[in-house]
């Protein structure tokens, strides 16, 4: 999406939204909301997220939803809860990814294996394209197309209650090998809701919504929960910096 922007000959800017300032509507021209599904809904950081931000006065922004194969209606979720927040959004879209809940990662079955793929690719620059051509004609007072994402999911249902202590406690806990551990820190620079201090041994505070990231990009395997017990872990990127996003206040 950056390249696409660029490319038109937009200045592009990837905050995590654990660093988002408050008032990061009214800061920027355009702005897109990027999460993944968690639980049938948008990952709760995001949701957190949007809740905190301040009101902006007829705000522009685009949808980014990620999910292994069920999205239910989180892009409509999230497009109501920034609707309160006076953002109007001009576009939105689901992208497949791989699978990174350790609970169903299997040696030979994890899906989404492989997404996002050169197709999803080809369609994230589609998109961007579309949302450079919307956000054009917002500002020049055209009327923009209305999007009208999915209302009803009955996996929907389940991420009503899906909140961040249910995904805690759905993890049934975490637990630290300090034989293993290094004390390195990876843990608590990757966790999106800063849930982790080390003291000097990592420690798991209220905030974990149960993403599972610590657990699967731990170096050492250090962390494990009993779900995690003959399953497969998914890699991703280890650091903010190798997936090449600078946190805006670090
Ligand atoms: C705790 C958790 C819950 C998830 N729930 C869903 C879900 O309800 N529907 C879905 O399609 N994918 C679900 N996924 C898969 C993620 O959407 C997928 O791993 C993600 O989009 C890839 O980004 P990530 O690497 O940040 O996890 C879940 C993943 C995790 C870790
Ligand atoms: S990433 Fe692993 S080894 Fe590093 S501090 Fe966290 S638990 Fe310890
Ligand atoms: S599972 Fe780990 S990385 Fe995810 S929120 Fe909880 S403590 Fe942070």
């Amino acid at each position: 999406l950056r390249a696409e922007f660029e490319n038109a000959g937009h200045g592009c800017e990837i905050v995590p939204c654990r660093y988002a300032p408050p008032d990061i509507f009214k800061r920027y021209d355009l702005v897109g909301v990027a999460f993944p599904v968690y639980g049938f809904r948008p990952a709760n950081n995001i949701l957190d997220f949007i809740e905190r931000a301040e009101p902006a006065e007829s705000a522009v922004g685009f949808l980014l939803a990620c999910c292994s194969l069920i999205p239910a209606n989180s892009l409509r979720r999230a497009q109501k809860a920034l609707a309160k927040k006076g953002v109007n959004i001009i576009a939105g879209i689901t992208i497949r990814g791989e699978e990174s809940w350790t609970a169903v990662r299997f040696k030979g079955l994890i899906i989404g294996r492989g997404r996002p793929d050169e197709r999803d690719d080809a369609r994230l620059r589609n998109f961007a394209r579309e949302v450079t051509r919307r956000w054009r004609m917002f500002r020049e007072g055209e009327p923009v197309p209305p999007v009208r994402f999915k209302r009803f999911s009955p996996w929907g249902l389940i991420g009503l209650i899906t909140t961040r202590r249910a995904m805690r406690y759905a993890m049934l806990g975490k637990f630290l090998d300090e034989e293993k551990c290094t004390q390195c820190g990876l843990c608590a620079e990757i966790c999106p809701t800063g849930a982790i201090r080390l003291q000097p041994y990592p420690v798991f505070g209220e905030q974990c919504m149960g993403c599972f990231g610590c657990v699967n990009l731990c170096p050492e395997e250090a962390i494990s929960t009993p779900l995690t017990w003959g399953r497969t872990r998914y890699k991703g990127h280890r650091t903010l910096r190798e997936a090449g996003i600078a946190p805006l206040h670090s």
